[in-house]
């Protein structure tokens, strides 16, 4: 069995002492370091070149480095027959929680503006906003949003979800499919994106979206950069139908310097750090998968690639 790491952007070591650590004896190969391709297994993926796996004929198992697959799926030269896995972990989705608990928070108790104010010496108390006046619409109720609807609700946020089919979850009022989405975002004063990238959610967030939110909504995008046509939020933002943005993942990353996003007094930025998978923490799954590739049993995490999660 041999593991071939293919992360372009991400530094391999951390992964290859996470997995050493567990198996010291686990043959790591590392993209695109020459190295023997067909006895490889499994791949371990982030951003990977376009194609690149079909340079792996035996590939018996790909895994992403996050829980988004999004990167895979999207690749026209995924291997077809391959199986395609993601990680799903409890710190991951602690972190989602709380990032998303943060900006809410930064949100409803006006943080934007007195950082503003501070800017100009201006000292000018806000009233405060009632939180049942405040309800989170969260898009995407897998298990990170999920998560998330817990939490601001355990903070007294009223939360609303909308999803692909219907089921009840506790402490959330569901929508479903395009037939409850005008209801779900009419409600809505803080939309929070957590959506998988499919061709289905491609740009959902655009101007005829956020003009359905309550008026003056504010937006969240954890989900991916190309959930959001980019130049609706300028649109909405300089007309009052979005009050502001709080965005950690962007169509293009990293943003580029000279992008509009940067500077724009209404909206905040993170590098895509809302969630950021913890080697250690996810290298017993990887490892777990090797074994069950080894033995033969059904893997853990696997993607359905028509749903596109
Ligand atoms: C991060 O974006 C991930 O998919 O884990």
């Amino acid at each position: 069995m041999a593991v071939t790491l293919i992360c372009p952007d991400k530094d391999p070591n951390p992964w290859i002492r996470a997995l050493n650590a567990l198996d010291p004896a686990l043959d790591i190969r590392v993209w695109p370091d020459d190295h023997p391709r067909d006895d490889i297994d499994l791949a371990l993926t982030w951003a990977h070149p376009s194609g690149v796996l079909k340079e792996y004929p035996g590939l018996g198992c790909i895994s992403s480095m996050g829980a988004g697959v999004d990167h895979l799926l999207s690749d026209p030269g995924l291997p077809e027959a391959v199986p395609v896995v993601r990680l799903v972990d409890d710190n991951l989705v602690r972190d989602m929680a709380e990032y998303l608990l943060l900006a809410v928070l930064c949100h409803f108790r006006q943080f934007d503006v007195y950082q503003a104010d501070q800017s100009e010496k201006t000292w000018h108390p806000l009233d405060p906003i009632n939180k049942q006046d405040c309800p989170v619409g969260i898009m995407g109720l897998g298990q990170l949003g999920r998560a998330a609807a817990r939490r601001l609700s355990k903070e007294g946020f009223p939360v609303l979800g909308w999803k692909n089919s219907p089921g009840a979850l506790p402490e959330t009022e569901t929508f479903h499919g395009d037939g409850q989405l005008a209801d779900f975002l009419g409600r809505t004063r803080i939309l929070i994106c957590l959506l998988p990238l499919t061709p289905a959610t491609r740009h959902i967030l655009n101007l005829e979206t956020f003009s359905k939110l309550h008026p003056g909504a504010y937006l969240i995008n954890v989900g991916r950069g190309g959930h959001l046509r980019e130049e609706d939020l300028m649109t909405a933002l300089d007309r009052g139908i979005l009050s502001g943005a709080c965005l950690d993942v962007f169509e293009t990353e990293p943003l580029g310097t000279d992008h509009p996003f940067w500077t724009h007094p209404r909206i905040r930025i993170t590098p895509h750090v809302s969630s950021q998978t913890d080697v250690f923490s996810v290298a017993p799954q990887v490892l777990e998968n090797i074994r069950r590739l080894r033995s033969g049993t059904p893997l853990l995490n696997l993607v359905d690639p028509k749903k596109g999660y």
